[in-house]
């Protein structure tokens, strides 16, 4: 049980003053009844809130999945351009999540975001491996030593020797070529330091899994979408 104007609070109604004056204006119904004291305490899952008659859904966490556009940042605030939180609505933004990994500011595709913070551990800790793939174009033929080489793990410039990956070739030529890359972890740029290692270039780079959750052909780039029941339990169970 919660304090009335702490759960519409908490929902992005406005402050607990605010919430009060819309409280003492009679514009708060609890079960039917017009409820004055902000100070009640309700059960926000099982009780009908409805504020200035709109009923109101309660959650503590929020999942969103985003199709990421070019040219925004995967963090919660930039000094310089803007993230993926500005493209949130008020209402979701309210509940303060962050992207569950990063896409580079020029990558652009599936962004899961949440306030779950286990949730976000777990789908990111180096140690749960969840697969990610990947749609990128590369500017010159890739071929099937690339696929053995990436099949055994590619040693980075750096050293640092990959995780295996599966490499697709969707088509390929001397002009370039387009492939799908499943990865199992996420080091910094690691798609496109696989392929430097191998002399070539990702030109564009699009995430269209991740785990269970697959980009939805219904997202433009820029829009999101919270994730429906059954997709958190399933994501939960990874
Ligand atoms: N690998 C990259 O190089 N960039 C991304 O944004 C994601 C994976």
């Amino acid at each position: 049980m919660e304090r009335l104007d702490k759960v519409l609070a908490n929902l992005g109604y406005g402050s607990r003053k605010e919430i009060r004056k819309i409280a003492k204006n009679g514009e708060i119904e609890v079960d039917g009844k017009i409820i004055k004291d902000f100070s009640m305490k309700v059960d926000p899952y099982n009780s009908e809130i409805k504020v200035a008659g709109e009923k109101i859904f309660y959650r503590e966490y929020v999942y969103i999945l985003m199709n990421k556009p070019d040219g925004v940042v995967s963090a919660t605030v930039d000094n310089y351009d803007e993230t993926v939180i500005d493209l949130l609505s008020p209402e979701l933004q309210v509940f303060n999540p962050a992207p569950v990994g990063r896409l580079d500011k020029d990558t652009v595709g599936l962004l899961f975001l949440t306030n779950d913070g286990d949730l976000n551990h777990r789908l990111t800790s180096p140690k749960h491996h969840v697969d990610k793939v990947y749609y990128a174009e590369i500017d010159k033929s890739v071929d099937e030593e690339d696929i053995e080489v990436f099949k055994n793990g590619v040693t980075l410039e750096d050293g640092y020797e990959c995780l295996p990956a599966k490499l697709e070739i969707i088509n390929a030529n001397e002009h370039g070529s387009e492939i799908l890359l499943t990865i199992s972890e996420g080091k910094f740029h690691q798609v496109k330091r696989m392929f430097k290692a191998r002399e070539k270039e990702v030109v564009f780079l699009k995430r269209v899994k991740m785990g269970p959750l697959e980009l939805d052909d219904s997202l433009d780039e820029g829009t999101f979408r919270e994730l429906t029941e059954e997709e958190v339990k399933v994501l939960k169970a990874i």
